[in-house]
């Protein structure tokens, strides 16, 4: 008797156990998916430093670039710039990159004039977006 119960109720299980691990698997997915952007550190918190990158990039960056989401204006939006695995082009988001596609230009961008303190202070505020 015990065992026609157990051989009933077993397939059964097997499935919602199937059922289970898929819909946790695709609430994974989907979370990964939408994952949001990890947190700019706040204006509030700069340090002198990062302060000054600010000001730098409002006057070098800000009219083609916005700093707090994503998206494009004249060039693609940088939150998050060295907090992901590539930029936009496919390059890492290393120091050397940023500050080459800085002085040299990239593609549609121009060249932008920086003194080396100024590109010191903006790398520091890039990383804090
Ligand atoms: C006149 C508009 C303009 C200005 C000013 C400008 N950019 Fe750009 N930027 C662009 C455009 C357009 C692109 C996209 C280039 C492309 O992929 O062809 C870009 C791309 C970038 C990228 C991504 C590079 C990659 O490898 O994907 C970074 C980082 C960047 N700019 C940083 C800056 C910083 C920092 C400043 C200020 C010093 C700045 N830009 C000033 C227009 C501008």
């Amino acid at each position: 008797m015990r065992k026609t119960y157990s051989r009933q109720i077993q397939p059964g299980l097997a499935f919602r156990n199937f059922r289970i691990a898929g819909s946790l698997l695709l609430a994974g997915l989907l979370l990964q998916g939408c994952k949001p952007l990890p947190p700019s550190k706040p204006a509030s918190e700069f340090t002198q430093q990062e302060a000054r990158g600010s000001a730098v990039f409002q006057a070098h960056c800000a009219r083609c670039h916005y700093p707090t989401t994503t998206q494009g204006l004249h060039g693609p939006g940088l939150q998050a710039l060295t907090k992901m695995k590539a930029m936009p082009s496919g390059a890492p988001p290393t120091d050397a990159r940023i500050t080459q596609t800085i002085l040299y230009g990239h593609g549609m961008m121009q060249p932008v004039a920086v003194s080396d303190t100024d590109l010191r202070d903006l790398l520091a505020y890039l990383h804090t977006l």
